[in-house]
């Protein structure tokens, strides 16, 4: 893990990060390098030799005179104050290009804090490297930067220390995120999920940052009525586990209690309605759900924020064997609602619905908010980088939006159509697990719906499309596991209000 700090110190004898814009008109470039001054004469003169267009995504590299070497990365069209999320990228873009250097300062436009806090992220985020499956090929590996610094005249103000130390722990959970999206499933099953976020409590400090883990046994789950669970595991020799991670504010009344819930599925096969082989090995992310509302809660202990939270990770592996549920089967959710399974592809509401449930069981939430990669149709609405919010209180949602221009995640309001319902109704159960094709992502959402308390804000997002990155690496994304949903569940703990 890098360390981040903001300094407004000489840089000498290091990587200098700064930006590079489009001046509208002529299009020429403009170096954009916030509160350190340059001769940006010289510079833009060498950036067009180059070639430099200032797009976002371009990041050039030159050798320094003062700096052992400068990187220009593109902000896009100039503009008086860069929106914080287009900082977030520019900086995220330059740190992937870094790794093999040890540190780095970045100098880019950044005037507010919160712009500044958007520059500390993406350098961080950027600057990531997954090689633990590696062997002889790990030692080619470029490790990434283990100090990265943040230019700018903010670093008086007393707000310096928080930014940067919250960077640091978006930085650090997300790339835990990513690294449990990432591993494979042959050494991600239920069970070791556990373990590994149980480890992650530990480190940050358990019982003493108000942290509490517990974890129910497929014993267990199949005595006290987890039919969703406990059907969606049964096809698979990994037995699934209901995880929950308590955070409790230390000496002060919590503000708030949400709960957070997870989608869990460590792979996804699809079951009887077996996958084709062209893409599935995707489905070892069908648990970012789960890895992000874990993580989102381990760093708003270590942030001390004011709402207490309640997170469900509800783990299975959607396998295919004689012991898998079969298409017509009916399980008995937690609760006692029933449901026909008609399609075995459809898990992931059947592990949540479980979750939901008990989630609410203590009857003293004022939101609860469910992560999920759920339907491919998320995929086919919004795209690979927008996410889904469906909800049953728009003052609930307008609150989570509103947090999500601080976070910088594209997340879009979608429509739960009640005449969609009744495709759910099934001749023998009380729902089916699917119902009408068309718009199968709100469907989805209709049939979490089931679950949710009538007067409970409820949030449900579908990350399916940008919960990984199939294609190449952008702005501070990298290949695979992208860790997102994380910092705009973060935002929305700490965010005292609603
Ligand atoms: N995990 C998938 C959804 C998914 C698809 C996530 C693509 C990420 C990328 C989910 O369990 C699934 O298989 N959903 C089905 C539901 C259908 C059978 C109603 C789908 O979307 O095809
Ligand atoms: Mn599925
Ligand atoms: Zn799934």
């Amino acid at each position: 893990m890098s360390s981040i700090k903001i300094s407004d110190g000489i840089v000498k004898d290091d990587v200098l990060v700064i930006g590079v814009s489009i001046k509208s008109g002529k299009g020429s470039l403009q170096i954009e390098s916030g509160d350190l001054a340059l001769d940006s004469k010289a510079l833009v003169a060498t950036l067009n030799d180059l070639g430099a267009t200032g797009k976002a995504d371009e990041v050039i590299r030159i050798p320094g005179t003062a700096t052992r070497l400068l990187v220009f990365t593109g902000l896009g069209k100039s503009q008086s104050v860069f929106p914080d999320e287009t900082l977030r990228r520019a900086a995220g873009a330059a740190a992937r290009h870094l790794a093999g250097n040890s540190s780095a300062t970045f100098a880019l436009p950044a005037t507010t804090p919160l712009a500044v806090k958007a520059v500390a992220e993406g350098a961080g985020l950027g600057n990531y490297l997954f090689d633990q499956f590696r062997g002889s090929t790990k030692s080619a590996q470029k490790s990434p930067l283990k100090h990265i610094s943040i230019y700018s005249s903010l670093v008086h103000g007393a707000e310096a220390k928080a930014l940067s130390h919250h960077a640091e722990i978006v930085t650090k959970y997300t790339h835990i995120v990513r690294d449990l999206i990432n591993t494979p499933p042959s050494h991600l099953t239920p069970e070791s999920f556990c373990a590994m976020i149980s480890e992650a409590v530990k480190a940050a400090g358990g019982a003493a940052v108000g942290l509490k883990v517990s974890v129910m046994t497929h014993t267990q789950l199949k005595s006290k009525g987890y039919g969703g669970i406990i059907g969606v595991g049964q096809g698979s020799s990994n037995p699934p586990r209901l995880l929950n991670i308590s955070y409790t504010p230390k000496g002060v009344k919590a503000e708030k209690k949400y709960a957070f819930v997870g989608k869990g599925i460590t792979f996804d096969t699809g079951g009887l309605a077996l996958k084709p082989a062209l893409g599935m090995e995707a489905m070892k992310s069908d648990m970012s759900g789960a890895a992000a509302v874990c993580a989102a809660t381990i760093a708003l202990a270590l942030l001390k924020a004011p709402t207490a939270i309640d997170a469900w990770a509800p783990l299975a592996e959607n396998m295919v064997s004689d012991q898998a549920t079969r298409p017509s089967d009916v399980i008995t959710i937690y609760g006692g609602k029933t449901i026909e399974v008609l399609n075995p592809d459809a898990e992931g509401r059947l592990v949540l619905a479980d979750a939901l449930v008990k989630a609410q069981e203590d009857g003293d939430l004022d939101g609860i908010i469910d992560v999920a990669t759920l339907t491919g149709a998320q995929v086919v609405a919004l795209g690979t980088r927008t996410s889904a919010v469906m909800t049953n209180n728009e003052e609930f949602s307008s609150h989570f939006m509103d947090l999500t221009k601080i976070s910088g995640e594209a997340f879009w309001p979608m429509p739960l159509p009640i005449e969609l319902r009744a495709s759910l109704d099934s001749p023998v159960a009380d729902m089916a697990n699917i119902g009408e094709r068309m718009g199968g992502m709100l469907v989805a959402g209709l049939f979490l719906k089931e679950f949710i308390a009538n007067e409970l804000p409820w949030l449900h997002l579908d990350i399916a499309g940008p919960a990984y990155n199939e294609g190449e690496p952008h702005g501070y994304t990298p290949v695979g596991g992208t860790g997102v949903a994380l910092r705009s569940l973060i935002e929305i703990g700490l965010a005292a209000k609603s």
